[in-house]
Order: C-alpha cells, then sequence, then structure tokens
C-alpha cells in the first residue's frame, strides 16, 4: 500500500479539477518519482471505484547530451563560424577544432564560410557572411524550455538525425472521479466476521466484492513426463487403429525369448557383452516350454520348414542367460507363441511401448535404456504391401505423410526395411523406424500356420518426444539431470499438431 499522503493529495487534486489529473504532472508538483504516483493509484484502484484511472502514452522530444551542450555553446557550425578571424583560418588548423568536420559542412552548406584554394600554405577558410543566426541552437534552446511551439515536426526530426533531440514516450495515468468517489479513504472489509454480525458493525462498513474474474490457486499435484505423455498418444494411435496391448512387464528376459526365439544365432554380434547387460542373479532360466525348445534348436543347427538353418552346435546354456531385454520383439515373440497354442488360430493386431536396454556408448542421443514402440499384425496372406499401408496410416495420425523405406537386414524379418520420413525443419529424410515381415523360421517353430504371415515395425519413444518438445540432449529429458521445472511445463502432446 503506497503512503496514504500520496492518496489523499490525489484524490483532493481531482476534487479540485473539473476533468482529471495526469499521474506524471502529479509526481512533478511533488518531487516524487513517478512510481509513487502509479502505486497510489493502483492502491486507489483496489479501494472500489473511488476513481478511474485510465492509461495513457504520450510522446516528447529531449535533448540528447550533444543537444544540451550545442543549447550552450551553439552549433557546430556557429562555433566553427566564430572561430575563422578576420584574416582568414588555414583548412587544416579548422580541422583540428573539436566541432571542425562537423562545423565545417554544415557551415559551407549554410553559405556562411567559403574555402580559397589558391594559398602556397594549403586551402583557407574566410567568413562569407558578416553575422549569422544560429538557428539550431535556437530551437534547442526553446525545446529545453518547452516553449517550442514554433519548431515543427520536419526540424525536430532533422535534430533527431544530427542526434541533437530524441523521442521518448512517457506512460501515465489520466485520473478521474470514479461512481463512488470521496476523499476520505475507507478500506473496504475482504470478510464479514461473527463480531460484525452480532455488534451490527457490518451495517456501516463497504464490503469488497467478490472478483469472479480471478485465477484459482493453482492446484499442486502430480506430473506426467514428457515420455509419458507421447506414451499417451502413441497408445491412443493404436487403438484407434484397433490394435491391442501386450504386457510387457519384464525387464528381464531369457536370451531364448530376447534371441533364439527369433531366429537370432547365438554368435550373433548384438548378443555379446558390448550389447546385452547379462544378469548376474539369477543368471539364468530354465523354464521353456520343451517341445518348442527342440523346434527352436532344431532350426538354428538343422533347419527345416523349407530352411537350411544357420548350421551351428546351437547351445541350451546360451540361450538360458538372463539379460535385461534389448527389444520388446521379445514380448511379441512370446505372444505370437501363445497364439498359436490356442488351437485355432485368429487373427490379431498387436502394440507395445516399454522399455529396452542396450550397453551402448552414451552421447547426447543415445542412453543405455529407451523406449520401443512396436507394432505386429498376423493374418493369413498379409504381404510387404500391407506393412506398407498400415505403416503410412500409422504415420499419417502421428502428422507424418512422407514415407520412404529402404531394404534392412534383421535376423527375424524378411524381407526387412528402415523406415524414413521427410522432416521439414532438417529438410532431410531421418530414419524413424524398422520393421519386416516375420521369418518363417521364426513363426512355423510356435505353431502358427503356414499360410499366416506377421508384419510387424518397431521405433523408439525419446526420438519423437525430444523432437516434439525440442530437447536435444538425452540427458535432459531421462536421468539425473531432468529438471523438474521442464517436466512440470511441457504442455500435454498432440502428435498430429
Ligand atoms: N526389434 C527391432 C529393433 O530393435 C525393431 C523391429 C520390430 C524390427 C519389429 C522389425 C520388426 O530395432
Amino acid at each position: 500500500m503506497a503512503d496514504t499522503g500520496v492518496l489523499e493529495i490525489i484524490l483532493k487534486r481531482i476534487e479540485a479539477v473539473d476533468g482529471g489529473v495526469d499521474s506524471q504532472d502529479v509526481a512533478t508538483s511533488l518531487s516524487v518519482d513517478h512510481q509513487v504516483v502509479v502505486g497510489a493509484v493502483k492502491s486507489l484502484q483496489s479501494l472500489g471505484d473511488i476513481i478511474l484511472a485510465e492509461q495513457r502514452s504520450s510522446k516528447h522530444w529531449e535533448l540528447t547530451g550533444e543537444g544540451q551542450e550545442t543549447a550552450e555553446k551553439g552549433s557546430h557550425e556557429a562555433r566553427v563560424f566564430s572561430a575563422i578571424p578576420e584574416e582568414g583560418l588555414a583548412q587544416s588548423e579548422l580541422m583540428k577544432l573539436p566541432s571542425g568536420k562537423v562545423g565545417f559542412s554544415k557551415a559551407m552548406s549554410n553559405k556562411w564560410i567559403r574555402v580559397d584554394k589558391g594559398h602556397e600554405a594549403g586551402p583557407k577558410v574566410f567568413r562569407m557572411v558578416e553575422k549569422i543566426d544560429d538557428s539550431v541552437q535556437g530551437k534547442l534552446v526553446q525545446i529545453q524550455k518547452g516553449i517550442a511551439a514554433d519548431v515543427d515536426e520536419k526540424e525536430k526530426n532533422e535534430l533527431k538525425k544530427r542526434k541533437l533531440l530524441t523521442e521518448v514516450t512517457v506512460k501515465s495515468y489520466w485520473i478521474t472521479k470514479g461512481p463512488s468517489f470521496s476523499t476520505i479513504i475507507t478500506k473496504q472489509e475482504a470478510e464479514l466476521t461473527p463480531e460484525m454480525i452480532t455488534s451490527g458493525s457490518w451495517k456501516q462498513k463497504s464490503f469488497k466484492p467478490y472478483n469472479f474474474e480471478a485465477l484459482g490457486v493453482a492446484l499442486d499435484c502430480g506430473h506426467l513426463h514428457p515420455l509419458m505423455k507421447v506414451r499417451t498418444q502413441f497408445r491412443q494411435i493404436f487403438l484407434e487403429m484397433g490394435f491391442t496391448e501386450m504386457p510387457t512387464n519384464n525387464f528381464i528376459e531369457s536370451s531364448f525369448w530376447n534371441f533364439d526365439s527369433l531366429f537370432q544365432p547365438q554368435q550373433h554380434p548384438a548378443r555379446d557383452q558390448h550389447d546385452t547387460f547379462f544378469l548376474s542373479d539369477p543368471a539364468v532360466s530354465r523354464e521353456f516350454p520343451q517341445d518348442y525348445l527342440e523346434r527352436v534348436k532344431k532350426v538354428h543347427s538343422e533347419g527345416g520348414f523349407g530352411s537350411q538353418g544357420y548350421k551351428y552346435d546351437w547351445k541350451i546354456e546360451e540361450a538360458q542367460k538372463n539379460i535385461l531385454r534389448t527389444h520388446t520383439t521379445a514380448v511379441s515373440a512370446r505372444m505370437l507363441y501363445k497364439l498359436a497354442q490356442q488351437g485355432k488360430f485368429t487373427p490379431v493386431k498387436y502394440f507395445s511401448i516399454d522399455r529396452v536396454f542396450r550397453n551402448e556408448t552414451l552421447d547426447a542421443t543415445h542412453l543405455a535404456e529407451f523406449h520401443q514402440i512396436e507394432g505386429v499384425v498376423a493374418d493369413y496372406g498379409l504381404t510387404l504391401g500391407d506393412l506398407m499401408g498400415i505403416l503410412h496410416q500409422f504415420f499419417t495420425k502421428l502428422g507424418i505423410t512422407k514415407l520412404r523405406f529402404k531394404p534392412a537386414f534383421n535376423p527375424y524379418t524378411e524381407p526387412s526395411m528402415e523406415i524414413f520420413s521427410y522432416h521439414e525443419g532438417l529438410n532431410k529424410w531421418v530414419e524413424v523406424g524398422n520393421s519386416g515381415v516375420f521369418r518363417p523360421e521364426m513363426l512355423l517353430p510356435m505353431g502358427i500356420p503356414e499360410g499366416v504371415s506377421v508384419i510387424a515395425w518397431g521405433l523408439s519413444l525419446e526420438r519423437p518426444t525430444m523432437i516434439k518438445y525440442g530437447i536435444n540432449n538425452i540427458r535432459e529429458l531421462v536421468g539425473h539431470k531432468v529438471n523438474l521445472q521442464m517436466v512440470y511445463d511441457s504442455p500435454i502432446c498432440r502428435l498430429d499438431s
């Protein structure tokens, strides 16, 4: 609350005049900072309709530092003029004066001086007129005194160009009487108390009206991490397309389901220490569907189902090793095996979005864990065309319409395609995912009927999230360096807009 003295002075001033008063004038006459008056205006406004205050802005001209000097000592050209004696002055001498350069050219164009070149010691400058009228100084003095009525805008702009004047904008309030104007300040009550009711004093009080426009205090509540917000959107897209979510609640997986069931050979480089995290306790899994395990072993070591296999000595010890799953395709394998066990085959559309782990070199876009988004469709007679079609539909829902496919390799799909989309911001094609048609060597040992094809694709959740929220370093999104405020402030995610 501003000093009540200033409040009362303002009210008395308004009472005394017909129209209103300007806050700047009040500040000048009281010799206080304008902010003090503004504070008083705000306080008065909070007391109800005592005053009305309208914001105004006005422009006025002020002398610059150089302008003030000019008002005092005369313009550069006038100073040059008065420095030239009757017998003239060498131009080189004149140029050495503080006002020399500017003053010389102005005085020349004013035709106050002339240059005589025919001198041995170089050109000499002479006065051309008896006396001069330094109008620049005159105008500046007028403006300084606030009596600049006969200096027009064009002339002011000219002085501005010479950096002698500047235009400053002044904001102020125009204060007038309000509907409940009074010069006596009574503080409005904000609360009706039991005491006021029993004593009856409420009758004499004035109450502050309710402010129904006021925003409530923001509720303290939990916030979803951006990755979870984007996951919700992807989940929504899959659900719209009729997909069912797979249970992905096991980070630990056996090598059997993560690799072997997917026809990934046991010597495959991705299986070794460098890419996979192995568990030491419990180091192995021992429960596998025995007959299925035999068929997997056979297809790897001897072939079958029309394939010659990899022809190596498949070892159960390798398949038993527990790991942190390296992809959610392990879950897809489990689900397809389960599907094959149900007797009569029914077409399915499955998806999953969950965490996977890889022993990678960490950098700005890679951590040792990330989330995979995976889609799987199983039905009779699905082709690569169906895969491309469904990918178009899926990515269109993300707002990505330009897609390109590049042949690729996965041990478990044939054909395989990397998915590229045109990034409008980066102006180039960027890889957005991987896909393919699962191999018979993977499906037939499971018991999926011949003639059924399974198409699938996968992408990361982090990449679209980083693009969506403009995060360049993954460490700002995941890990101990995450700024919680970023989590609180990131808006909900709409992928298609
Ligand atoms: N599992 C693959 C990966 O880790 C993604 C993928 C899923 C590829 C399904 C083809 C089919 O990148």
